[in-house]
């Protein structure tokens, strides 16, 4: 295997392999980079492939993580081959294989971590362990009107919600974070109060469509809080209690839109005040969260009377998938040869806080 500091001068045309298995979806791609056109990322995802385990989980009501490992193993194999079929490409021009070693469900992560280096090992080619909310992170670069670094991300996922400062590749600077629950979780956990089943982000999403807005008083958690952080646990509650008083069904899609309205107020006013505080005039909108429409109108709307621009990855892009994972990949290949490891002894981190990985 070439030394990986020999790597930058021989790769000008890097061929990566992403794996993605931390939660409920399979995800493999192929990501080509070409150092001469790094302007214009979208043109270098030659593949991508994803299996989500939604109808796996669904009876259960949530994720089920040793069936969410078993599934992954099942998975990944034939989606590797699929990618490569789709992309006409031979394992043998794979240069390197990034997979997400955290944060994540341990034997979920495991399962991608194990499969990219044994495949690494077969391959003779070096292996590269990304942060999953890196790869949400960078994934709006993947699209045909990319951002350009710096910018302010707002990361919305099932498990975090944060603003930072992005002043490029590994160079993370944490604004604010929920202090509790995260705005996914917030969805998830209000969809289930209101009978609706999993995911409960967008069976909530399109409850909220059928609703009218105004009749339910949420509180904005945080709002003036006076800095970036968030809190979500108390939005939750308050549906509880709208619940537990007993609501009637047809006024269930009244409250979702209201739940909606509030989660998508709170993130847009802080995300305002991260830009005001930086002085920057992009956000980059991340995670499965940044699929809602209604958070995208109201930051849409907020933005343009700020002067500012607002970059959401593609919408197959938003929740978890392997392309993201091959982008990463791609980038810190490019930008960090020395983290391409050698394929052998591998681990996995379940919690890793992104600030981290900064660098
Ligand atoms: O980024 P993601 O796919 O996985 C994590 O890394 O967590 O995000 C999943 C989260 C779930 O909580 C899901 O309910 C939420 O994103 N979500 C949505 C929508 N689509 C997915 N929440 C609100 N509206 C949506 N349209
Ligand atoms: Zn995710």
């Amino acid at each position: 295997m070439p030394h990986p500091s020999q790597l930058k001068e021989l790769r000008l045309l890097m061929l990566i392999l992403g794996i993605e298995s931390s939660c409920d979806e399979t995800g493999v791609a192929l990501y080509q980079l070409d150092a001469k056109s790094v302007d214009q990322p979208a043109s270098g995802l030659l593949a991508h492939a994803l299996h989500s385990q939604i109808d796996l989980h669904a009876e259960y009501g949530g994720v089920v993580p040793e069936l969410a490992s078993r599934d992954h193993i099942r998975r990944l194999v034939p989606l590797y081959r699929q990618v490569l079929k789709q992309a006409g490409k031979q394992a043998e021009q794979i240069d390197a294989i990034a997979y997400t070693a955290g944060p994540g469900l341990a034997g979920a992560l495991l399962t991608g971590a194990a499969f990219a280096n044994a495949l690494a090992q077969g391959l003779n080619k070096p292996t590269l362990p990304i942060h999953h909310l890196e790869g949400h992170l960078l994934s709006p670069l993947l699209s045909d009107t990319p951002p350009s670094f710096p910018f302010v991300a707002l990361l919305v996922s099932g498990g975090h919600t944060q603003l930072m400062r992005v002043e490029g590749v590994g160079q993370y600077e944490l604004l604010g974070e929920t202090l509790d629950d995260a705005a996914g979780e917030a969805f998830d956990k209000t969809a289930k109060l209101l009978g609706l089943g999993y995911p409960g982000g967008p069976q909530l999403a399109a409850l909220a469509k059928q609703g009218t807005a105004g009749r339910f008083t949420l509180p904005r958690p945080m709002l003036h809080s006076g800095d970036l952080d968030f809190s979500f646990a108390g939005l939750k509650t308050a549906v509880l209690t709208h619940v537990n008083r007993g609501i009637q069904d047809n006024d269930k899609a009244d409250l979702a839109v209201d739940f909606e309205m509030a989660v998508a107020d709170v993130l847009c006013t802080k995300a305002m005040s991260a830009l005001r505080q930086t002085g920057l005039k992009q956000l980059v909108v991340a995670g499965g969260v940044g699929a809602n429409q209604r958070l995208r109108e109201t930051l849409n709307a907020q933005a343009q009377r700020r002067k500012s621009q607002v970059f959401y990855p593609e919408l197959a892009l938003c929740t978890d998938n392997g392309a993201m994972i091959a982008f990463a990949g791609a980038l810190r290949a490019h930008s960090h040869p020395e983290q391409l490891q050698a394929s052998g002894s591998f681990g996995v981190k379940p919690r890793w806080p992104l600030m981290e990985h900064s660098a």
